[in-house]
């Protein structure tokens, strides 16, 4: 039996941004599935994504999710460009809320990234004559040579009418009954080829300093801020670091979020990566980078932060909230492996406010009868 003292552990405290309060600080990190139908989500996405907030999480943040049919990585990828998505999208936030768990959803266009195979064939760029399409970015430079096409440069007016969309999405993201939006302006995706000065070769008020660079995202973020009611909390995901010594980096991140947090979002998701020109991508297990971001971030510009990245023990979590390394904790694989991670940490933190669903409480909660408690963790706690 579990003679502890209960703690206040920060991860199950809960969270307000805007109108909408997590009820702990735990959220499901974007990840697309490639399981979609013409952008809608399938029964798959009901089990999917209600699997998480069953597990306690305060929010799951669906998968990148495209604001128009050429941003879309395959043909598999999810979107929101239509009444038919709003309404398929619809079923997934209700049965998400009847769980008790926050819906946010990831806003993306891929951008030069676009028009691909699924992960599991391959991960290939599909030609144009075989079935793939043409693809956008800032300039006409391909990501990775070896992997991705080569885009053609956004027009301004491209530039217009995919910050229309944009602006249209959030609002069927709205409609859909989300309540976190979050922008993906990171991984080398459409905003993030205008970022990164590697990808970016404009000549125009798009291209050359960072200012010109920033102009398209705080472009975005200003007009979805505006299209979308007040008590939505709306954050944004970015590449702190692209990992080259041309490329983007901490300085200018920091810049960004100054001016995003002008603008009125609320968190900055701190992700790295994603632009590396001829290098492949960057392994998902380069996560210090971000973490200190995260940090930095938080504590210089006084705008919450996500942090992301191997995060796979509670006690590591919780020393990131006590630290002030970033207000809210995103967790990816680690959820997929085990989608009640949150039970497993409420256990090895002792929190006192976290709950069961009642469904699970009378019998998982009854005194005495926690033996068969056999949390993974439980063994750094004993430390
Ligand atoms: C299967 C899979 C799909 C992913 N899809 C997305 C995505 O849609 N949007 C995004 O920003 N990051 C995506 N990511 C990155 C994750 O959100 C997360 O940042 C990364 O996995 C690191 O966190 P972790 O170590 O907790 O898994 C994906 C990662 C995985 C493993």
């Amino acid at each position: 039996m579990n003679t502890k003292t209960k703690s206040d552990a920060l991860l199950f405290t809960p969270l307000s941004i805007r109108g909408v309060t997590l009820k702990n600080r735990i959220c499901l990190s974007p990840m697309c599935q490639q399981s979609a139908v013409d952008g809608m989500p399938q029964d798959f996405h009901l089990a999917h994504y209600g699997q998480f907030a069953l597990g306690g999480v305060g929010m799951v943040m669906v998968e990148a999710t495209n604001v128009e049919e050429r941003g879309r990585g395959t043909h598999q990828c999810t979107g929101l460009w239509n009444d038919r998505q709003t309404e398929a999208w619809e079923r997934v936030t209700t049965l998400i809320k009847s769980l008790g768990s926050v819906p946010g959803i990831q806003l993306a266009h891929c951008g030069p990234k676009a028009s691909c195979t699924p992960i599991w064939e391959g991960y290939q760029s599909l030609a144009n004559d075989r079935g793939g399409w043409p693809t956008i970015s800032a300039s006409a430079v391909p990501i990775d040579g070896s992997i991705w096409k080569v885009p053609h440069e956004a027009t301004e007016h491209d530039i217009r009418h995919m910050t229309l969309s944009w602006v249209e999405s959030a609002k069927r993201a709205v409609s859909a009954g989300f309540q976190v939006i979050e922008l993906h302006f990171a991984h080398g995706y459409l905003v993030g080829s205008f970022l990164s000065p590697l990808t970016n070769h404009r000549s125009d008020r798009y291209g050359g300093c960072l200012e010109n660079r920033m102009r398209f995202g705080l472009e975005i973020a200003r007009g979805v801020r505006d299209a979308i009611p007040d008590c939505i909390a709306l954050g944004v995901r970015l590449s702190v670091t692209e990992y080259h010594k041309e490329g983007w980096n901490l300085e200018q991140s920091i810049e960004f979020a100054k001016q995003l947090k002008q603008i009125g979002i609320d968190f900055l998701d701190c992700s790295s990566s994603g632009f590396t020109l001829n290098g492949g991508q960057t392994p998902l297990n380069t996560c210090r980078e971000q973490l200190d971001a995260a940090a930095v971030i938080q504590q210089t510009v006084g705008l919450a932060t996500a942090a992301v990245g191997q995060i796979v023990d509670p006690f590591a979590a919780e020393n990131i909230l006590q630290s002030n390394g970033a207000s809210l904790i995103m967790i990816g694989r680690a959820l997929l492996n085990n989608s009640h991670w949150a039970y497993e940490a409420a256990d090895a933190l002792n929190a006192k406010t976290f709950k069961y669903p009642k469904q699970y409480d009378w019998c998982i909660g009854w005194t005495g009868l926690s033996n068969w408690r056999t949390s993974i963790y439980r063994k750094c706690d004993s430390k």
